[in-house]
């Protein structure tokens, strides 16, 4: 893994990495491409499960980044104990994967890294992202909003960090 320790690097979490936080993943990259100056990141998703290790995002989760003009690529991936010392940032899209990967968590400082997606959004601040495997197309368009006032707000939280 190419991982450049001056750089903040972020993790988003979900159940199965084909919905919620790879379209964050999606997400966060295209706007920070678009800031200038442009901040450098470094990002990944993963889900608390491994059923869909090594598939694309759900096809509807990609066509609806793909009406924003965002093109989602990654793969899904399970979480790995490691993630807490490698990620700076640990995002979870709800109450259940937040409160599973603080019992994982070990450490005060590793269990300091853990936030909902939506901490640092404005509309949607503080707000679970819905699963929207078993939803309709609404649902989906919904989650794109919530996540997109959520790494909107990442990106402003990061640039007053420095
Ligand atoms: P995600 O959505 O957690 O946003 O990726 C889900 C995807 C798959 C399943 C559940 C949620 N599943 O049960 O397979």
């Amino acid at each position: 893994m190419c991982y450049n320790k001056l750089m903040n690097s972020i993790l988003f979490v979900c159940l199965g990495n084909i919905c919620r936080s790879p379209a964050a993943e999606g997400i966060l990259l295209h706007l920070a491409g678009k800031l200038q100056p442009p901040i450098v990141i470094y990002v990944e998703s993963c889900g608390l499960g491994d059923w869909h290790t090594g598939n694309l995002p759900d096809e509807r989760m990609r066509k609806a980044a793909e009406l924003r003009g965002i093109v989602l690529t990654s793969r899904a991936q399970a979480f790995r104990k490691e993630f807490f010392d490698t990620f700076d940032y640990i995002l979870a899209a709800d109450n259940k994967v937040l409160h599973q990967l603080q019992a994982w968590a070990d450490k005060a400082n590793q269990k300091a890294k853990i936030h909902l997606m939506s901490t640092f959004g404005t509309a949607f601040k503080g707000a679970e992202i819905p699963d929207p495997y078993y939803g309709e197309h609404g649902q989906f368009e919904l989650v794109m909003d919530m996540l997109e006032d959520a790494c909107r707000g990442l990106l402003e939280h990061l640039k007053e960090k420095g």
